[in-house]
């Protein structure tokens, strides 16, 4: 029986994770399930967004199955994602990208993967503030980062049956920092002869992906770099709602939405559940429970298919009975 930590968060994070939870269930997955609190309400609560006890949930189980949180504004906090990211070095940042038939989406027949780093890169937080007219970041990249997230998408599509691994970058430009990135990527691809590899400048990727995203597979690429492509690739297969996520380190990886807390429509059972049940279909493969994982991810491509659907994907279900339309789909 493997053990989940289970972070509802905030908005309508209790009603999507809610939602992925019964359904992980009804898959038959051996789980049990942890719960721990995060976000703007725990905030009221306990006086701080999250807490060392949650951390240490997660790091105990290897793996969080967790909803949007909300940080608290004008208070200090760091938001619980950039705490639970750090805190346990979850390196990579996974998007896998499908279309589904039924679902409106730009391109039909997706199916790829952005792997981002998560670590380093212009996201470090390092700004100076030069004179009034002149504002510095600093922008890391190392050996050690670049290898383990260009090895990590490696063994990803090794794992998972996939054919070709693209590194994105702007090493024309900044020669030494992405330079370092794009040496790496070439001197990993080595190690996996029968993985095809290549790599695209970013600005080049954007387009491509727009125009021909079937000329990608897998795509590993730099935090921002890895931060764009990612809502680029989520337009190209019907927006936000539909697309999973995951962050993964060496020993804990943390599954969830990527879309946020959606104050506006929480409580209404009007949320879209598929990026939490997606994620948490990916969660069980990650676990190693393939079958259960497939049967999820089945059970909403049936229903996507059969026209059943939440409303801002143009259906009349609600996420409720959305949900029971997939239990529905795996007896
Ligand atoms: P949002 O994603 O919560 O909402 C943007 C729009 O999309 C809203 O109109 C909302 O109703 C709609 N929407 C989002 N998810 C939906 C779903 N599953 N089904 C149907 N409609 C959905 O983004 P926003 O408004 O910028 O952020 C709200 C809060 O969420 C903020 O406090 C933000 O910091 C937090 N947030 C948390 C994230 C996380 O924990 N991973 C990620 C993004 C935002």
């Amino acid at each position: 029986m493997q053990t989940i930590t289970l972070i509802y968060g905030d908005g309508i994070g209790k009603e999507v994770i809610a939602s992925a939870k019964a359904i992980v269930e009804a898959s038959g997955a051996p789980v049990e399930w942890e719960v721990q609190e995060a976000g703007a309400e725990a905030a009221e609560k306990y006086g701080k967004p999250i807490d060392d006890a949650v951390l240490e949930s997660i790091s105990r189980n290897g793996v969080a199955l967790k909803g949007p949180t909300a940080t608290p504004i004008g208070k200090g906090f760091r938001s619980v994602n950039v705490e639970i990211r750090k805190r346990l070095d979850l390196y990579v940042n996974l998007r896998p990208l499908r279309s589904f038939e039924g679902v409106k989406s730009l391109y039909q027949n997706i199916d790829l993967t952005i792997v981002r780093e998560n670590t380093e890169g212009l996201y470090i937080g390092i700004e100076k503030q030069v004179d009034e007219g002149r504002a510095e970041a600093t922008k890391v990249i190392t050996k050690k980062a670049s290898d383990r997230i260009v090895k990590y998408a490696f063994d990803y599509a090794k794992d998972m049956g996939k054919k070709k691994v693209t590194a994105i970058h702007k090493a024309n430009i900044m020669k030494l920092t992405d330079g370092l990135f794009l040496n790496c990527a070439r001197e990993i691809a080595k190690g996996y002869p029968d993985i095809a590899f290549n790599d695209k400048i970013i600005d080049a990727a954007c387009m491509d992906l727009a125009l021909n995203p079937y000329a990608y597979d897998v795509l590993v690429a730099p935090n921002l770099y890895g931060d764009i492509i990612s809502d680029l690739g989520s337009a190209l297969v019907g927006g936000l709602g539909v697309a999973p996520g995951a962050n993964i380190g060496e020993h804990a990886a943390v599954f969830e939405a990527v879309h946020g807390s959606a104050p506006d429509i929480a409580g209404k059972d009007l949320a879209n559940p598929t990026s939490a049940i997606l994620s948490s279909a990916m969660m069980l493969k990650h676990l190693g429970m393939k079958e259960e994982g497939q049967r999820i991810e089945d059970a909403v491509a049936a229903c996507f298919a059969a026209g059943q659907m939440t409303g801002e994907l143009g259906g009349s279900l609600g996420c409720k009975a959305f949900t029971k339309a997939i239990i529905d789909k795996m007896v």
